[in-house]
Parts: C-alpha cells; sequence; structure tokens
C-alpha cells in the first residue's frame, strides 16, 4: 500500500513537472514566433518603405579601350554593386560595343545599358577636345527617352568611390556638390560652403568658370535635366562640367553641398598607372603548350 501511494506520488509528481515544462516551452515558443514576426514585419516593411522612397541613381560612366580598362571597369563595377536601386548606364568610346565589357557588365548582375559612341571623325584633328565627350552625350540621349525620376551622376571609370556617396546623392533636390580628392595642384577640388550655402570653389583651376567643379563632384536630378531639353556637355577640354551646369541654367544657390557640408572627402580623382602592353612575342616557344597562349589570346583584344 505504500509502495503503491509512493508510485503514485511520483507518477503524479513527473506528470506535474512534464505539463510545467511543457507550458514553459510554449510560452517561450510564442515569445520567439512574436519576436520574429515583429522582425519579419519590421524587415518586410522597411524594405517596402527603402525601395518605395529611394528615387533610382543614374550612373553615366564613359569607358574606352586601353590596357588598364578591365582593372578600372572591375574595381569600379564591384562598388556599384554594393550600391541599390543604381542603373549602370556604361557607353563606350567606340563604334560598337565590346563583348569583354558586355561580359563585365552581365557579371555584376545590376540593371545597366551598354551604349557606344565616338568622336565623329570632324573633330578628332582639333586640339583642346575633351574626353569622353560624345559617349556621355549618348547616355544623356538614353536618360532624356528613357528615364523620368531620379538623380544622375558622371561617373569616370578610373575614379575610387566610397559608396556612402552615393546614398547622400540621392536626396538631391536640384543639384548637389561635394569635395573630389586628388584633383591638380591642390590635391582638391572642394564647394566652399558658409552657413551652409555653397559660396564658391576652391579649386586650381578656376579660368573663369562660374562652376570649378570636376565631373565626379556633383549628381543632378533629372527633373533639372528634363526642364532643359537643349541641355548638354561642351566640347571644350576643362570646360565640360562647367559648361554642362551653366546650360541647365543652375545658379550657386542652387547647390546643395552635401558630404557633411563639404568637409570629408568621398570621391577621389585616382590614375591608374601606365603598364606594358602584353606582347605574345614574350611567350618563349618552350611555353607554347602552358597556359600562356590562352592567357594572352584573353587579355589581347
Ligand atoms: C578629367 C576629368 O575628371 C574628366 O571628367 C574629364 O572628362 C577629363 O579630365 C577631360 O576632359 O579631359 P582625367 O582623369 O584626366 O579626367 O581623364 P580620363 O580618366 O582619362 O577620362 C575621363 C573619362 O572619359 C574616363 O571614364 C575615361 O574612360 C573616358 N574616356 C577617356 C573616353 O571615354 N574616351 C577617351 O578617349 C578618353
Ligand atoms: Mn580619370
Amino acid at each position: 500500500m505504500v509502495r503503491l501511494t509512493l508510485t503514485r506520488s511520483v507518477l503524479l509528481s513527473v506528470i506535474v513537472m512534464e505539463t510545467l515544462y511543457l507550458m514553459m516551452s510554449l510560452q517561450r515558443l510564442a515569445t520567439l514566433e512574436e519576436h520574429c514576426a515583429a522582425d519579419e514585419g519590421m524587415h518586410v516593411e522597411g524594405h517596402d518603405i527603402k525601395k518605395k522612397a529611394w528615387p533610382p541613381l543614374y550612373v553615366i560612366t564613359p569607358t574606352y579601350r586601353r590596357n588598364t580598362q578591365m582593372a578600372d571597369m572591375t574595381r569600379m563595377s564591384q562598388t556599384l554593386m554594393l550600391v541599390p536601386n543604381l542603373h549602370w548606364i556604361v557607353v563606350e568610346d567606340a563604334e560598337k560595343t565590346s563583348q569583354v565589357v558586355r561580359d563585365l557588365l552581365d557579371r555584376t548582375g545590376m540593371p545597366y545599358t551598354h551604349l557606344c559612341a565616338t568622336m565623329p571623325d570632324e573633330y578628332k584633328d582639333q586640339k583642346s577636345m575633351g574626353k569622353g565627350v560624345f559617349n556621355r552625350r549618348e547616355g544623356l540621349k538614353w536618360l532624356r527617352e528613357n528615364a523620368h525620376e531620379g538623380v544622375l551622376y558622371f561617373a569616370d571609370d578610373d575614379n575610387s568611390y566610397d559608396i556612402r556617396l552615393f546614398e547622400q546623392m540621392r536626396t538631391t533636390k536640384k543639384a548637389s556638390v561635394f569635395p573630389v580628392g586628388m584633383i591638380l595642384s591642390y590635391g582638391i577640388s572642394s564647394p566652399i560652403v558658409r552657413n551652409g550655402r555653397v559660396i564658391g570653389f576652391h579649386d586650381a583651376f578656376q579660368a573663369g568658370r562660374k562652376f570649378a567643379v570636376d565631373m565626379a563632384g556633383f549628381a543632378v536630378n533629372l527633373r533639372v535635366l528634363h526642364a532643359s531639353p537643349q541641355a548638354t556637355i561642351p566640347l571644350r577640354l576643362s570646360y565640360l562640367e562647367d559648361g554642362f551646369l551653366k546650360s541647365l541654367r543652375l545658379e550657386l544657390e542652387d547647390l546643395e553641398p552635401l558630404a557633411s557640408e563639404c568637409t570629408e572627402v568621398m570621391v577621389w580623382h585616382t590614375k591608374t598607372h601606365k603598364p606594358g602592353t602584353p606582347n605574345p612575342e614574350h611567350i618563349s616557344h618552350a611555353d607554347f603548350d602552358t597556359n600562356l597562349p590562352d592567357l594572352y589570346r584573353k587579355i589581347l583584344r
């Protein structure tokens, strides 16, 4: 009888403990689910908000064939891949688009437009012509025809970009400006900002320019571009940026200083050292059955 009572009470306490454990587990599960649901809700909601509120960025990059092109374009593409809602317009300075550039663009998985345009023959002997003008103009033409809202930025293929800059320029209302590092003898080109307003430009090359900025130093809202259908990049070397901004009928007071009121550098005018040109004559007869012929075939195009 005593043994029976003991067994019964052990059994009872086991049941009580099991029930308690089950209740606690259920409670933990419920808390966890609640937590996950909140997380998921926030995540989904936040994502949607961002998606809707982020105006697209259109980045126009002129590029041309040279020994350093793939190094520059690989670095640049893998920077842009980190930026959401960015449409890359790559315009080759060539008669036709190339497969290597197309393959690089495909590898990025980002939205892109691949175009080409080159300098017409009649301009070719003229000195003091800016670089990459006709291909940038081709990019502008595509934008005018295909994009209605968002922000335009001209990004040369050999510069170095901090991805935070792309997020800052998204809010550009008319035109935003910011410092560019490693420019000319001052080693910097920057808007001069007083009390939050742009009052001029600190740049070693003034030369009568109203906007003494580098091509990498400004971004423009597409509304401004569409409001001036004739606006374009002039041909004259060193006056491309000034001419373009003037043709958009912008004034100094329209400029929005970014990068903590132009106290930080988020883009640099880097230049890639010019290497030797790969020459298959450097492969010796003994290497003909190695990787070298294939390697040279791929880099010579
Ligand atoms: C400076 C400015 O930063 C450029 O924005 C400006 O276009 C250029 O001067 C100029 O007008 O001369 P810089 O570094 O001297 O730039 O020039 P590059 O980097 O050689 O060329 C600027 C862009 O144009 C690059 O994206 C480059 O790939 C492209 N480019 C250059 C062409 O599309 N075709 C060319 O024949 C040369
Ligand atoms: Mn450059």
